[in-house]
């Protein structure tokens, strides 16, 4: 595969720190140039995920995506990976997808633009580099980007995390478990509830699903509430 191994082979040494790449078998929490990533506060780890070339995704990517929205957020809602629009704006669910995800947080009073209090949220992905011609995200790309989000949660200590179509079911929750059967309970990533509905892509092709996404964002509300 042309998106793995690129850790181990390519040892370039620079002065530039950002510009490391990280050994096979070790993920940027690792080798993070400020130290581990599980102990960096925001500008850190923003520097960290922009510099980032712990895998074969920074060749192909315009810009990294690091997240959108409150530092401190009650919601924290986990996506897949950036696509064609989130590479170029570096902002992440910026197309028709992020369009009918504005609404669907309208709908729960959540605005990606609030800067903190009951409107706040943050809006991350799995993976903070494009896939090319979005495929999916690989085992190892995965792995290797973890860290960052596992530090984001730590940071945002969200309330809920909601967890939007397969891969970031698969990321927080270590499953392969169809959506349909993991939606409409309450699961854990590091203490935080997480609650899995449905990627936007797929509602905006399978609208009859979207009852079950407000269902979903329902039961989110009532979990954020401390009532779920
Ligand atoms: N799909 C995602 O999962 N994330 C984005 O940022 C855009 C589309």
């Amino acid at each position: 595969r042309a998106d793995i191994g690129t850790a181990g082979v390519n040892t370039v040494s620079t002065a530039n720190p950002a510009a490391r790449v990280a050994p096979a078998g070790m993920s940027p929490a690792d080798t993070g140039a400020n130290g581990p990533v599980a102990s960096m506060g925001w500008p850190a780890l923003r520097e960290a995920v922009h510099g980032c070339q712990a895998c074969g995704l920074c060749h192909g990517r315009t810009q990294t995506v690091f997240g959108v929205g409150a530092e401190r957020a009650d919601w924290l809602v986990v996506g897949e990976a950036p696509g064609e629009q989130e590479d170029l704006r570096g902002e992440p669910f910026v197309g028709p997808a992020g369009q009918l995800l504005d609404a669907m947080l309208r709908a729960v009073g959540k605005d990606r633009q609030a800067p903190a209090g009951e409107q706040a949220v943050f809006i991350a992905n799995v993976l903070k580099c494009r896939p090319p011609g979005n495929r999916n995200p690989t085992p190892d790309e995965v792995a290797q980007c973890e860290p960052y989000l596992r530090r984001q949660v730590e940071l945002v200590q969200p309330k809920l995390i909601l967890a939007l179509g397969r891969f970031a079911v698969q990321a927080l929750l270590n499953t392969s478990e169809p959506i349909g059967r993991l939606r409409q309970q309450v699961h854990r990533y590091q203490g935080v509830p997480v609650i899995v509905s449905y990627h936007p892509a797929y509602l905006l092709r399978a609208l009859p699903e979207k009852a079950k996404a407000w269902q979903d964002l329902c039961l989110a509300m009532r979990v954020a509430e401390g009532q779920g």
